[in-house]
């Protein structure tokens, strides 16, 4: 007899219908390999709409709704036209799905639905960095008064498991500087200029894909990778690093120039982001940098992110895999799903 678990999705853009298909394909898996059933009992979408129904939306039918009106306002459910409070107070879900569009400088809305979830008893599942960045001490702290879990393993590198990675097996090796390519719409960029592209076509196909956030600027500013240099100092470094901390730069000032005159050099240019301890203090930055060809981040193309770990017993230790994406990044509410049910 499988586990069930309800759950409500707030925000049905890219990653939530990502979600949505995942559940629809997976469903079978999921409960015969590790005894779950997951339920969606509520979608929440500012502009698309609201439907909950406490015996289980059909996943194929949301998306159907979605391809077919750009909406869920004409799918038929006990319930509809809740605002994201009230989908949270009356949904009677185990578990809040955060998506809702990330704001880094107030958190909001989500950081609301976050609090108000997890004050009501319910677990959260977020890839919205915006909380996670700006508040992840007292969400902590509330989630423990209140005996239940959150999982943010999507905020970092979409679904690859690259938090789960440093809190589960390489915090007690001492780590003592994290850097990578953090952003997958900016390095999806950045390869296809190498290819040729106009800079506004890449970025254009970027969106189309699913890898840039809602207001763009976010990644080409460099202000999404460094809430994950945020995120990954204060997880895993002891640090108290807010958004000012980091010395960030985007890459809206590389030209086509600039990438021809790296490819002539035989280099390329990469958003690099690094969080490291000093004697001083922590140095904590996001930059564009020219690497040689033989560089280990020089081969990591298209929305592909990869982190490196400096550790005192390891030494290096690198995870490669998908940075962005509607799949890979709904993939990563189910780690975080399978992560509740396994500490529960
Ligand atoms: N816009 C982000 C990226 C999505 O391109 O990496 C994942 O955080």
């Amino acid at each position: 007899m499988s586990k069930k678990y309800k759950i409500a999705i707030i925000g049905f853009g890219n990653v939530g219908q990502g979600l949505a298909k995942l559940l629809s394909d997976k469903q079978t898996l999921l409960s015969e390999k590790f005894g779950i059933d997951i339920s969606t009992v509520a979608v929440c979408d500012f502009l698309k709409g609201s439907v909950a129904d406490p015996d289980g939306l059909d996943h194929n039918e949301l998306l159907r709704h979605i391809e077919e009106h750009g909406n869920l306002n004409k799918m038929q459910t006990p319930f509809s036209g809740w605002d994201a409070e009230e989908t949270i107070a009356k949904s009677g879900a185990d578990i809040l799905i955060e998506l809702a569009y990330t704001d880094l400088k107030t958190g909001e809305p989500a950081l609301s639905h976050v609090k108000q979830a997890l004050s009501n008893g319910m677990h959260v599942s977020m890839t919205n960095k915006g909380p996670v960045a700006l508040a992840f001490p007292e969400l902590r702290k509330l989630a423990a008064d209140n005996n239940v879990q959150i999982g943010i393993e999507g905020t970092v590198m979409s679904g690859t498991p690259s938090l789960s990675l440093g809190n589960d097996m390489l915090l007690a090796a001492g780590i003592t500087k994290i850097q990578g390519i953090l952003n997958g719409t900016t390095n999806y960029i950045l390869c296809e200029m190498e290819k040729g592209l106009e800079y506004q076509v890449a970025l254009d196909q970027a969106t189309d894909l699913g890898y840039a956030e809602a207001d763009p600027s976010g990644d080409v500013d460099g202000h999404d990778a460094a809430a994950k240099v945020v995120i990954l100092g204060n997880l895993f470094m002891g640090l108290d690093l807010t958004l000012s901390d980091i010395d960030c730069t985007g890459i809206s000032a590389i030209t086509s120039k600039d990438i021809e005159n790296a490819t002539l050099e035989n280099k390329h240019w990469k958003l690099i982001g690094t969080v490291g301890k000093t004697e001083s203090g922590f140095i904590a930055s996001v930059k564009p940098e020219m690497i040689s060809k033989n560089h280990p981040l020089a081969s990591i193309s298209g929305a592909t992110n990869a982190l490196t770990y400096s550790t005192e017993i390891l030494g290096d230790v690198t995870i490669i895999g998908p940075g962005a994406g509607r799949l890979e990044t709904g993939y990563a509410v189910i780690e975080d799903i399978l992560a509740i049910h396994k500490n529960s």
